[in-house]
């Protein structure tokens, strides 16, 4: 049997990890998770319980409690406001322990998965075939985000665009708990200069050097 092919999208806000990793997952007919999913509804049900960001107890429980298997297409959960809140509940360790379980069951299933996240190279996939850390500079990274929202309809400027950004972007790597980092074996593939195919192309060719190195 052919070892499982999983890989793991780590990277930082609107580097382009989730429309890569969605694409590769199509490629490879692999299952794929949007694990910054689980960390948005988490956030969103503390705000709707009336709950306080910093109320850590109140993150543990939204977290235990979460239902993978229902988290809707919600268009709630792409918001900012998600995002934002998100990174909050990430950082508390709780949280992080909550969701572990059904991510690394997601990872080990036969044939393999993509996953993208900011720790799934670290931590929840460590033995993953395949690991890239997919970036960009921040500026792009907010004039990326700043078009998605405004194609919706979001009032947002590009300055308090790339301060979000770059607020989460400190938050997320600055965490004790599973810090955003790069796996040592994973490959960076750095999107500035890239458009969405050049930067697919190029996730592919690592994906297929990586898949050779098993196979030899
Ligand atoms: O798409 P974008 O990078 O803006 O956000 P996301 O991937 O949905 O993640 C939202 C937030 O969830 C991040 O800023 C992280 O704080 C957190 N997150 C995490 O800590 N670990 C993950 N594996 C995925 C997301
Ligand atoms: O998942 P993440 O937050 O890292 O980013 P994304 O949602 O996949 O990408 C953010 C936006 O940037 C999307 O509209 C992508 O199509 C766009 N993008 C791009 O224009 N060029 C790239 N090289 C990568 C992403």
């Amino acid at each position: 049997m052919s070892p499982a092919l999983v890989i793991a999208v780590d990277g930082p806000a609107a580097s382009g990890k989730g429309t890569i990793a969605a694409r590769l997952a199509t490629t490879y007919g692999l299952p794929f998770l949007d694990t910054g999913l689980l960390y948005r509804a988490v956030g969103l049900e503390v705000l709707a319980t009336g709950g306080d960001l910093a109320d850590e107890a109140a993150a543990d429980r939204a977290a235990r409690a979460l239902d993978a298997d229902r988290l809707s297409q919600d268009a709630r959960l792409t918001t900012g406001e998600a995002g934002e809140a998100a990174s909050r509940v990430a950082g508390y360790p709780g949280v992080r322990a909550a969701l572990l379980d059904l991510q690394q069951a997601f990872a080990r299933q036969p044939g393999g998965a993509v996953l993208d996240g900011r720790d799934i190279g670290t931590v929840i996939a460590p033995d993953a075939m395949a690991k890239l850390f997919v970036t960009a500079t921040p500026e792009t990274r907010a004039r990326r985000r700043w078009r998605q929202l405004r194609d919706r309809g979001d009032d947002i400027s590009f300055e308090a665009m790339l301060a979000d950004i770059l607020k989460r972007d400190e938050r997320d790597a600055g965490r004790g708990s599973a810090p955003m980092i790069q796996a040592s074996d994973a490959v960076l593939l750095d999107t500035t200069d890239m458009d969405i195919e050049q930067a697919f192309d190029a996730a592919r060719r690592i994906v297929e050097a990586a898949r050779a190195r098993h196979t030899l």
